[in-house]
């Protein structure tokens, strides 16, 4: 069986939804302290609603193919429907990852967080603090 889906190459090869929105409403990025790899998420939001999304990945394959499956998962969705996105959805909307590079679909996840903790801050919009802890427990993303 091929290491990667199609699902996986095909976003990797031609990702969707890549640039900056110059007057983005919320920014967001996160790094992978251990492979040293960064994403930045900009979203536009029209009354709730995620109007546009663009991404910047510098960083593995799976990490641009997981970004790139994360903004067609939340563009034209709810806020409160993004912050439910998980890595693994992303992953299995992916047709799957190797396990050792499941963390890369987390900096899709965190990247969405992020950025909506951006609008969120930016709006003065209260939020539950939990939503968006510091950290991440692989054991609950990766299943190891
Ligand atoms: Fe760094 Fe994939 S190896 S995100």
């Amino acid at each position: 069986m091929a290491l990667y889906s199609d699902k996986v190459m095909d976003h990797f090869r031609n990702p969707r939804n890549v640039g900056v929105i110059e007057n983005a409403d919320a920014v967001g990025e996160v790094g992978n302290a251990k492979c040293g790899d960064i994403m930045t998420m900009y979203l536009k939001i029209d009354n709730d609603i995620i109007s546009d999304v663009k991404f910047e990945t510098f960083g593995c394959g799976s990490a641009i193919a997981s970004s790139s499956m994360a903004t067609e998962l939340i563009k034209g969705k709810p806020i409160s429907e993004a912050l439910q996105l998980t890595n693994k959805a992303v992953a299995e909307a992916l047709d799957g990852l190797p396990a050792y590079k499941m963390h890369c679909s987390v900096l899709a996840e965190e990247a969405i967080k992020s950025a909506i903790k951006d609008y969120y801050d930016k709006n003065g919009i209260e939020y539950d603090k939990e939503l968006f802890a510091e950290g991440h427990d692989c054991a609950h993303c990766c299943d190891v």
